[in-house]
């Protein structure tokens, strides 16, 4: 799997249910890398999608114990109750290991970290404080760092882990 955040200099990724930036050639990077790919997301942050719905052009898969089926076909993703089922998902689905994108946000980060041979950082070099981190890299996962870009005077730079 490979998973995919925006991650600022304090490690946040989230604050009140929302994103802490928008920037819009993350958001053009997001959409380009993630375009025909596999979703997996929790429930959360499905909800803070717009119209708290899959995203289009992708498959989606929320984790939730909570959700009833029917909910979830109604916003149009595929449901998973726990860890083994997001895997059967994916087999069924015969999606590889290279098109399974998690996109959030923090409990689903750090519970499926053991699975990431790739993480997708944009680095925002802010310092903003939220309420919901992305968790730490294990040791094992070295980096290259990406160019420095910046938008409307908020910098940040695209940075890959391989482990
Ligand atoms: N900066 C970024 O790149 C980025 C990306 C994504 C999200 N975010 C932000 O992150 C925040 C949301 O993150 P979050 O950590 O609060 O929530 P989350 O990870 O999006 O969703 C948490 C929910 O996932 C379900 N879940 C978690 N572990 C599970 C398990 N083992 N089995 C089954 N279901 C499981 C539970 O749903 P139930 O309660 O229904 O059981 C839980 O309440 C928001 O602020 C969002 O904007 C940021």
């Amino acid at each position: 799997m490979i998973a995919i955040a925006a991650v600022n200099e304090k490690g946040y990724i989230g604050k009140g249910g929302d994103l802490l930036y928008s920037i819009k050639e993350d958001m053009r990077y997001f959409a380009s890398v993630t375009r025909e790919k596999t979703l997996i997301m929790g429930r959360k942050t499905l909800l803070s999608l717009p119209g708290g719905k899959g995203l289009k052009g992708r498959k989606n898969i929320v984790l939730s114990r909570s959700m009833k089926k029917e909910e979830a076909e109604e916003r149009g993703v595929y449901l998973a109750k726990d860890v083994g089922e997001v895997l059967s998902l994916l087999t069924f689905l015969g999606v590889s290991e290279e098109e399974a994108f998690v996109i959030g946000g923090g409990e689903v980060y750090s519970l499926l970290m053991p699975y990431c041979k790739t993480l997708l950082l944009t680095r925002v070099h802010s310092f903003e404080e939220g309420d919901v981190s992305f968790p730490e890299i294990p040791a094992d996962f070295s980096l290259i760092k990406g160019e420095e870009k910046s938008e409307n005077g908020v910098s940040f730079r695209f940075d890959k882990y391989v482990r």
